[in-house]
Protein backbone atom coordinates (compact mmCIF):
# COMPACT_ATOMS: atom_id res chain seq x y z
CA UNK A 1 0.00 0.00 0.00
CA UNK A 2 1.96 3.12 -0.90
CA UNK A 3 1.94 5.78 1.31
CA UNK A 4 0.66 9.17 0.26
CA UNK A 5 2.46 11.23 3.13
CA UNK A 6 5.77 12.14 0.89
CA UNK A 7 4.18 13.11 -2.19
CA UNK A 8 1.33 14.99 -1.51
CA UNK A 9 1.83 18.20 -3.28
CA UNK A 10 -0.75 20.71 -1.16
CA UNK A 11 -0.86 24.13 -3.09
CA UNK A 12 0.31 23.99 -6.71
CA UNK A 13 2.25 25.73 -8.90
CA UNK A 14 -0.17 28.11 -11.38
CA UNK A 15 0.28 27.15 -14.19
CA UNK A 16 0.04 29.69 -17.01
CA UNK A 17 -1.77 29.61 -20.35
CA UNK A 18 0.77 28.96 -22.87
CA UNK A 19 2.12 26.11 -21.02
CA UNK A 20 2.55 22.77 -22.33
CA UNK A 21 0.27 19.89 -20.67
CA UNK A 22 1.26 16.28 -21.58
CA UNK A 23 -1.65 13.70 -21.61
CA UNK A 24 -0.89 10.16 -21.03
CA UNK A 25 -3.09 8.20 -23.57
CA UNK A 26 -4.95 9.55 -26.74
CA UNK A 27 -8.37 8.13 -26.38
CA UNK A 28 -11.60 10.63 -25.96
CA UNK A 29 -10.55 11.10 -22.15
CA UNK A 30 -8.46 12.53 -23.38
CA UNK A 31 -9.34 14.09 -26.11
CA UNK A 32 -11.95 16.04 -23.99
CA UNK A 33 -9.63 17.02 -21.64
CA UNK A 34 -7.51 18.74 -24.45
CA UNK A 35 -10.29 20.65 -26.00
CA UNK A 36 -11.01 22.30 -22.48
CA UNK A 37 -7.00 22.91 -22.02
CA UNK A 38 -7.16 24.72 -25.74
CA UNK A 39 -9.93 27.04 -24.74
CA UNK A 40 -7.88 28.53 -21.71
CA UNK A 41 -4.83 29.24 -23.88
CA UNK A 42 -2.64 26.03 -23.18
CA UNK A 43 -0.63 23.56 -25.47
CA UNK A 44 -0.98 20.04 -25.34
CA UNK A 45 1.18 16.81 -26.66
CA UNK A 46 -0.13 13.44 -26.39
CA UNK A 47 1.63 9.97 -25.92
CA UNK A 48 -0.73 7.35 -27.73
CA UNK A 49 0.32 3.94 -29.98
CA UNK A 50 -2.25 5.05 -32.46
CA UNK A 51 -0.67 7.54 -34.99
CA UNK A 52 -4.01 10.57 -34.94
CA UNK A 53 -5.47 9.03 -32.57
CA UNK A 54 -8.60 11.42 -30.43
CA UNK A 55 -6.87 13.04 -28.59
CA UNK A 56 -3.82 13.74 -30.77
CA UNK A 57 -6.30 15.30 -33.46
CA UNK A 58 -6.85 18.41 -31.42
CA UNK A 59 -3.15 18.19 -29.65
CA UNK A 60 -0.26 20.30 -30.35
CA UNK A 61 1.89 17.09 -30.96
CA UNK A 62 1.84 13.66 -30.24
CA UNK A 63 4.83 11.27 -29.09
CA UNK A 64 4.00 7.83 -31.10
CA UNK A 65 5.00 5.19 -28.47
CA UNK A 66 3.51 2.84 -26.19
CA UNK A 67 2.32 4.10 -23.03
CA UNK A 68 5.32 2.30 -21.19
CA UNK A 69 8.10 3.06 -23.51
CA UNK A 70 10.11 5.19 -21.18
CA UNK A 71 11.86 6.99 -23.26
CA UNK A 72 8.64 8.31 -24.79
CA UNK A 73 7.33 9.07 -21.59
CA UNK A 74 10.89 11.09 -21.05
CA UNK A 75 10.55 13.09 -24.31
CA UNK A 76 6.26 13.66 -23.37
CA UNK A 77 7.68 15.20 -19.91
CA UNK A 78 10.53 16.96 -21.75
CA UNK A 79 8.73 19.30 -24.02
CA UNK A 80 5.90 19.51 -21.08
CA UNK A 81 5.48 21.57 -18.09
CA UNK A 82 2.73 19.56 -16.60
CA UNK A 83 1.78 15.61 -17.33
CA UNK A 84 -1.82 13.84 -16.51
CA UNK A 85 -3.23 10.44 -17.63
CA UNK A 86 -6.25 9.71 -19.04
CA UNK A 87 -6.68 6.27 -17.61
CA UNK A 88 -5.11 4.47 -14.54
CA UNK A 89 -2.85 1.75 -16.27
CA UNK A 90 -0.12 3.52 -16.73
CA UNK A 91 3.20 2.92 -15.43
CA UNK A 92 3.42 4.68 -12.11
CA UNK A 93 7.07 4.15 -11.86
CA UNK A 94 7.96 5.40 -15.47
CA UNK A 95 6.16 8.61 -14.34
CA UNK A 96 8.14 8.64 -10.87
CA UNK A 97 11.70 8.83 -12.97
CA UNK A 98 10.37 12.10 -15.30
CA UNK A 99 8.94 13.76 -11.69
CA UNK A 100 12.34 15.80 -11.30
CA UNK A 101 11.46 17.17 -14.88
CA UNK A 102 8.02 17.80 -14.80
CA UNK A 103 4.99 18.46 -12.53
CA UNK A 104 2.83 15.82 -11.65
CA UNK A 105 0.31 17.33 -10.01
CA UNK A 106 -1.88 14.07 -9.43
CA UNK A 107 1.02 12.22 -8.16
CA UNK A 108 1.61 8.89 -8.94
CA UNK A 109 0.27 7.16 -5.59
CA UNK A 110 -3.25 8.09 -6.39
CA UNK A 111 -2.51 5.73 -9.79
CA UNK A 112 -1.02 3.08 -7.29
CA UNK A 113 -4.34 3.10 -5.38
CA UNK A 114 -6.86 3.17 -8.23
CA UNK A 115 -5.08 0.53 -10.68
CA UNK A 116 -4.82 -2.71 -7.79
CA UNK A 117 -8.63 -3.28 -6.31
CA UNK A 118 -6.86 -4.37 -3.27
CA UNK A 119 -5.03 -0.93 -2.59
CA UNK A 120 -8.37 0.83 -3.91
CA UNK A 121 -10.31 -1.23 -1.48
CA UNK A 122 -8.06 -0.65 1.70
CA UNK A 123 -7.70 3.26 0.98
CA UNK A 124 -11.54 3.33 0.83
CA UNK A 125 -12.35 1.34 3.85
CA UNK A 126 -9.46 3.31 5.83
CA UNK A 127 -11.18 6.70 5.01
CA UNK A 128 -14.21 4.82 6.69
CA UNK A 129 -16.34 4.41 3.58
CA UNK A 130 -18.46 1.16 3.00
CA UNK A 131 -17.41 -1.13 -0.13
CA UNK A 132 -19.19 -4.61 -0.51
CA UNK A 133 -17.50 -6.97 2.05
CA UNK A 134 -14.05 -8.26 -0.06
CA UNK A 135 -11.25 -10.93 0.41
CA UNK A 136 -7.82 -11.20 -1.32
CA UNK A 137 -7.60 -14.29 -3.14
CA UNK A 138 -4.91 -16.03 -4.59
CA UNK A 139 -5.25 -19.41 -5.33
CA UNK A 140 -8.49 -21.65 -5.90
CA UNK A 141 -8.34 -23.20 -1.97
CA UNK A 142 -8.41 -19.16 -0.93
CA UNK A 143 -10.90 -18.53 -3.26
CA UNK A 144 -13.45 -21.64 -1.77
CA UNK A 145 -12.51 -20.11 1.94
CA UNK A 146 -13.43 -16.53 0.71
CA UNK A 147 -16.76 -17.71 -0.20
CA UNK A 148 -17.55 -19.41 2.81
CA UNK A 149 -16.92 -16.44 4.77
CA UNK A 150 -18.51 -13.99 2.25
CA UNK A 151 -20.81 -16.48 0.29
CA UNK A 152 -23.28 -16.64 -2.70
CA UNK A 153 -23.59 -15.17 -5.12
CA UNK A 154 -20.06 -13.19 -5.49
CA UNK A 155 -17.74 -11.61 -7.62
CA UNK A 156 -14.25 -12.52 -8.68
CA UNK A 157 -12.13 -9.62 -10.13
CA UNK A 158 -8.58 -9.47 -11.38
CA UNK A 159 -6.87 -7.29 -8.92
CA UNK A 160 -5.67 -5.33 -12.03
CA UNK A 161 -5.96 -4.53 -15.67
CA UNK A 162 -10.11 -5.23 -15.02
CA UNK A 163 -12.29 -2.68 -17.27
CA UNK A 164 -16.17 -2.58 -18.38
CA UNK A 165 -16.16 -6.07 -16.42
CA UNK A 166 -13.17 -7.68 -18.46
CA UNK A 167 -11.46 -10.24 -15.96
CA UNK A 168 -14.72 -10.81 -13.68
CA UNK A 169 -16.70 -13.83 -13.30
CA UNK A 170 -20.10 -13.72 -10.94
CA UNK A 171 -20.35 -17.03 -8.71
CA UNK A 172 -23.87 -18.02 -8.04
CA UNK A 173 -23.59 -21.30 -6.89
CA UNK A 174 -20.74 -23.78 -6.22
CA UNK A 175 -21.69 -25.03 -10.05
CA UNK A 176 -19.86 -22.30 -10.90
CA UNK A 177 -16.93 -22.20 -8.84
CA UNK A 178 -16.71 -26.08 -9.97
CA UNK A 179 -16.21 -24.23 -13.58
CA UNK A 180 -13.19 -22.43 -12.08
CA UNK A 181 -11.68 -25.85 -10.69
CA UNK A 182 -10.07 -26.23 -14.11
CA UNK A 183 -8.31 -23.51 -13.64
CA UNK A 184 -4.43 -24.13 -12.78
CA UNK A 185 -2.74 -22.92 -9.37
CA UNK A 186 0.01 -21.12 -12.08
CA UNK A 187 -2.85 -19.70 -13.92
CA UNK A 188 -4.66 -18.05 -11.01
CA UNK A 189 -4.18 -13.94 -11.30
CA UNK A 190 -4.06 -11.77 -8.40
CA UNK A 191 -7.97 -11.71 -7.39
CA UNK A 192 -10.43 -10.47 -5.13
CA UNK A 193 -13.65 -11.72 -3.60
CA UNK A 194 -16.49 -9.23 -3.44
CA UNK A 195 -20.03 -10.38 -2.15
CA UNK A 196 -22.40 -9.44 -4.81
CA UNK A 197 -24.11 -6.19 -3.82
CA UNK A 198 -28.35 -6.67 -3.89
CA UNK A 199 -28.25 -2.33 -5.26
CA UNK A 200 -30.93 -0.47 -6.24
CA UNK A 201 -29.29 1.25 -8.40
CA UNK A 202 -25.76 2.42 -9.78
CA UNK A 203 -24.57 6.21 -9.46
CA UNK A 204 -21.32 8.03 -9.59
CA UNK A 205 -20.27 11.51 -8.08
CA UNK A 206 -17.27 13.60 -9.17
CA UNK A 207 -15.05 15.71 -7.26
CA UNK A 208 -12.46 17.70 -8.89
CA UNK A 209 -9.55 18.78 -6.10
CA UNK A 210 -6.21 21.89 -6.77
CA UNK A 211 -4.55 19.78 -4.17
CA UNK A 212 -5.92 21.88 -1.79
CA UNK A 213 -9.64 22.52 -2.13
CA UNK A 214 -12.20 20.17 -3.48
CA UNK A 215 -15.35 20.66 -5.38
CA UNK A 216 -18.36 18.16 -6.20
CA UNK A 217 -20.52 17.52 -9.13
CA UNK A 218 -24.01 16.23 -8.91
CA UNK A 219 -24.98 12.89 -8.60
CA UNK A 220 -25.54 10.82 -11.66
CA UNK A 221 -27.74 7.29 -11.78
CA UNK A 222 -26.09 5.15 -14.60
CA UNK A 223 -27.55 2.17 -16.00
CA UNK A 224 -24.93 0.03 -17.89
CA UNK A 225 -25.89 -3.03 -20.04
CA UNK A 226 -23.62 -5.82 -20.88
CA UNK A 227 -21.11 -4.34 -18.32
CA UNK A 228 -20.54 -1.30 -19.97
CA UNK A 229 -21.98 2.39 -19.52
CA UNK A 230 -25.36 2.90 -21.76
CA UNK A 231 -26.94 6.04 -20.18
CA UNK A 232 -26.59 7.97 -17.40
CA UNK A 233 -29.22 10.05 -15.91
CA UNK A 234 -28.46 13.51 -14.16
CA UNK A 235 -29.91 14.32 -11.52
CA UNK A 236 -30.08 11.21 -9.66
CA UNK A 237 -33.43 11.01 -7.74
CA UNK A 238 -31.91 10.30 -4.35
CA UNK A 239 -32.56 11.72 -0.85
CA UNK A 240 -31.08 14.88 0.56
CA UNK A 241 -29.37 12.47 3.07
CA UNK A 242 -28.04 9.76 0.41
CA UNK A 243 -26.52 12.84 -1.56
CA UNK A 244 -24.83 14.42 1.73
CA UNK A 245 -23.36 10.92 2.69
CA UNK A 246 -22.02 11.05 -1.13
CA UNK A 247 -20.87 14.21 -1.10
CA UNK A 248 -18.89 13.83 2.58
CA UNK A 249 -17.32 10.69 1.28
CA UNK A 250 -16.50 11.79 -2.07
CA UNK A 251 -14.56 15.03 -0.39
CA UNK A 252 -13.16 12.67 2.36
CA UNK A 253 -11.29 10.55 -0.39
CA UNK A 254 -10.32 14.02 -2.37
CA UNK A 255 -8.74 15.07 0.93
CA UNK A 256 -7.25 11.55 1.78
CA UNK A 257 -5.91 11.93 -2.27
CA UNK A 258 -4.86 15.65 -1.86
CA UNK A 259 -6.63 15.40 -5.17
CA UNK A 260 -5.43 17.30 -8.07
CA UNK A 261 -7.88 17.31 -11.04
CA UNK A 262 -11.32 15.23 -11.37
CA UNK A 263 -11.38 11.55 -9.35
CA UNK A 264 -14.87 9.75 -10.31
CA UNK A 265 -16.33 7.19 -7.87
CA UNK A 266 -18.30 4.69 -8.97
CA UNK A 267 -21.35 3.99 -6.41
CA UNK A 268 -23.81 1.25 -5.29
CA UNK A 269 -26.84 3.17 -3.84
CA UNK A 270 -28.61 0.67 -1.81
CA UNK A 271 -32.58 -0.01 -0.61
CA UNK A 272 -32.02 1.84 2.54
CA UNK A 273 -30.88 4.78 1.16
CA UNK A 274 -26.80 3.74 1.97
CA UNK A 275 -24.32 4.18 -0.37
CA UNK A 276 -21.20 1.69 -0.97
CA UNK A 277 -18.65 2.88 -3.35
CA UNK A 278 -17.61 0.63 -5.57
CA UNK A 279 -14.74 1.65 -7.52
CA UNK A 280 -12.54 5.07 -8.11
CA UNK A 281 -11.12 6.40 -11.51
CA UNK A 282 -8.28 9.00 -10.95
CA UNK A 283 -9.65 11.11 -14.02
CA UNK A 284 -12.78 12.32 -15.78
CA UNK A 285 -15.30 9.62 -16.22
CA UNK A 286 -17.39 8.44 -19.10
CA UNK A 287 -20.81 9.17 -16.73
CA UNK A 288 -19.77 12.75 -16.22
CA UNK A 289 -20.01 14.04 -20.17
CA UNK A 290 -23.27 15.01 -18.94
CA UNK A 291 -21.51 18.07 -17.69
CA UNK A 292 -20.13 19.33 -21.02
CA UNK A 293 -23.63 21.06 -21.40
CA UNK A 294 -25.79 20.51 -18.22
CA UNK A 295 -23.37 22.19 -15.75
CA UNK A 296 -21.76 25.28 -15.33
CA UNK A 297 -17.90 23.75 -15.18
CA UNK A 298 -17.55 20.67 -16.66
CA UNK A 299 -15.42 17.86 -15.47
CA UNK A 300 -12.14 18.28 -18.17
CA UNK A 301 -12.38 21.83 -17.54
CA UNK A 302 -12.36 21.18 -13.52
CA UNK A 303 -9.79 18.22 -14.60
CA UNK A 304 -7.22 21.06 -16.46
CA UNK A 305 -8.27 23.88 -13.70
CA UNK A 306 -7.29 21.59 -11.09
CA UNK A 307 -3.66 20.19 -12.36
CA UNK A 308 -3.33 23.83 -13.42
CA UNK A 309 -3.44 24.76 -9.79
CA UNK A 310 -6.12 27.00 -10.52
CA UNK A 311 -9.30 27.75 -7.91
CA UNK A 312 -12.60 25.89 -8.69
CA UNK A 313 -15.88 27.28 -8.49
CA UNK A 314 -18.98 25.16 -6.91
CA UNK A 315 -20.03 22.91 -10.44
CA UNK A 316 -23.78 24.05 -10.37
CA UNK A 317 -26.71 21.70 -12.82
CA UNK A 318 -28.39 23.66 -15.31
CA UNK A 319 -30.29 21.90 -16.67
CA UNK A 320 -31.76 17.84 -16.02
CA UNK A 321 -29.98 15.93 -18.78
CA UNK A 322 -29.33 12.45 -19.78
CA UNK A 323 -26.05 11.10 -21.85
CA UNK A 324 -26.24 8.03 -23.94
CA UNK A 325 -23.28 6.17 -25.54
CA UNK A 326 -22.38 5.54 -28.54
CA UNK A 327 -21.38 2.36 -29.73
CA UNK A 328 -19.35 1.29 -32.66
CA UNK A 329 -23.07 -1.13 -33.66
CA UNK A 330 -24.82 2.42 -33.03
CA UNK A 331 -22.77 4.94 -35.46
CA UNK A 332 -24.69 4.47 -38.66
CA UNK A 333 -28.32 5.10 -36.99
CA UNK A 334 -26.64 7.87 -34.85
CA UNK A 335 -25.28 9.84 -37.79
CA UNK A 336 -28.76 9.36 -39.87
CA UNK A 337 -30.24 11.03 -36.38
CA UNK A 338 -28.49 13.62 -36.84
CA UNK A 339 -30.69 15.09 -39.35
CA UNK A 340 -33.77 15.03 -37.66
CA UNK A 341 -32.85 15.85 -33.95
CA UNK A 342 -31.27 19.23 -33.47
CA UNK A 343 -31.62 19.03 -29.43
CA UNK A 344 -29.26 16.14 -29.49
CA UNK A 345 -25.68 17.31 -28.62
CA UNK A 346 -23.39 15.19 -30.33
CA UNK A 347 -20.19 13.64 -29.72
CA UNK A 348 -17.86 12.22 -31.88
CA UNK A 349 -14.23 11.03 -30.63
CA UNK A 350 -12.64 10.68 -34.26
CA UNK A 351 -11.84 7.02 -33.90
CA UNK A 352 -10.79 5.42 -36.94
CA UNK A 353 -12.53 1.90 -36.70
CA UNK A 354 -16.25 1.40 -35.60
CA UNK A 355 -16.20 -1.55 -33.69
CA UNK A 356 -18.66 -3.42 -31.85
CA UNK A 357 -18.75 -2.46 -28.32
CA UNK A 358 -16.23 0.29 -28.95
CA UNK A 359 -16.89 3.45 -27.85
CA UNK A 360 -17.34 5.90 -30.44
CA UNK A 361 -19.01 9.12 -28.73
CA UNK A 362 -21.83 10.04 -27.07
CA UNK A 363 -25.08 12.27 -27.01
CA UNK A 364 -25.80 14.87 -24.20
CA UNK A 365 -29.67 15.54 -23.90
CA UNK A 366 -31.17 18.28 -22.03
CA UNK A 367 -34.86 18.96 -20.52
CA UNK A 368 -36.82 18.71 -17.76
CA UNK A 369 -37.11 14.99 -17.20
CA UNK A 370 -34.11 12.49 -17.33
CA UNK A 371 -36.36 9.25 -17.36
CA UNK A 372 -38.70 10.89 -20.29
CA UNK A 373 -35.56 11.81 -22.41
CA UNK A 374 -34.02 8.03 -21.55
CA UNK A 375 -37.62 7.05 -23.14
CA UNK A 376 -37.20 9.13 -26.14
CA UNK A 377 -33.90 8.32 -26.99
CA UNK A 378 -34.95 4.09 -26.59
CA UNK A 379 -37.93 5.21 -28.75
CA UNK A 380 -35.48 5.56 -31.92
CA UNK A 381 -34.76 1.93 -31.87
CA UNK A 382 -30.78 2.77 -32.02
CA UNK A 383 -29.99 0.81 -29.28
CA UNK A 384 -32.29 -1.85 -29.46
CA UNK A 385 -29.30 -4.71 -29.53
CA UNK A 386 -29.12 -3.63 -25.85
CA UNK A 387 -32.24 -4.06 -24.40
N1 LIG B 1 -19.88 -6.51 -5.85
C1 LIG B 1 -20.75 -6.29 -6.84
N2 LIG B 1 -22.08 -6.50 -6.67
C2 LIG B 1 -22.96 -6.29 -7.67
N3 LIG B 1 -22.61 -5.87 -8.90
C3 LIG B 1 -21.32 -5.65 -9.16
C4 LIG B 1 -20.31 -5.83 -8.15
N4 LIG B 1 -19.12 -5.52 -8.67
C5 LIG B 1 -19.36 -5.16 -9.95
N5 LIG B 1 -20.66 -5.23 -10.26
C6 LIG B 1 -21.28 -4.89 -11.55
O1 LIG B 1 -20.29 -5.00 -12.58
C7 LIG B 1 -20.00 -3.72 -13.15
C8 LIG B 1 -18.52 -3.59 -13.46
O2 LIG B 1 -17.76 -3.77 -12.28
P1 LIG B 1 -16.60 -2.78 -11.82
O3 LIG B 1 -16.07 -3.24 -10.52
O4 LIG B 1 -17.10 -1.38 -11.88
O5 LIG B 1 -15.48 -3.08 -12.89
P2 LIG B 1 -15.01 -2.36 -14.21
O6 LIG B 1 -13.60 -1.99 -13.89
O7 LIG B 1 -15.12 -3.42 -15.25
O8 LIG B 1 -15.90 -1.17 -14.44
C9 LIG B 1 -20.50 -2.71 -12.10
O9 LIG B 1 -20.79 -1.46 -12.70
C10 LIG B 1 -21.72 -3.44 -11.56
O10 LIG B 1 -22.80 -3.32 -12.44
MG1 LIG C 1 -16.70 0.23 -13.08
Amino acid sequence: MPSLSESTQGKLQQLMPGSVIGIVGGGQLGRMMALSAKYMGFRIGVLDPTPDCPAAQVADFQVTADYDDRSAIAELAQRSEVLTYEFENVDADALDLVADTVAIPQGTDLLRVTQDRIHEKTFINQHGIGTAPWRAVNSLPELRSALEEIGYPAVLKTDTGGYDGHGQVVLRSADDLARLESVSADDFPPSILEGFVDFAFEASILVSGNGSDYVTFPIVRNIHKNNILHVSLAPAVISDETSRIATDLALRLADGFKLAGTLAIELFVLRDGSVLVNELAPRPHNSGHYTIEACSIDQFDAHIRGIAGWPLPQPRLLSPAIMVNVLGQHVPAVRAAIATHPTWNFHDYGKAEAKHNRKMGHITILGDDPESLADEAEATGIWDDLK
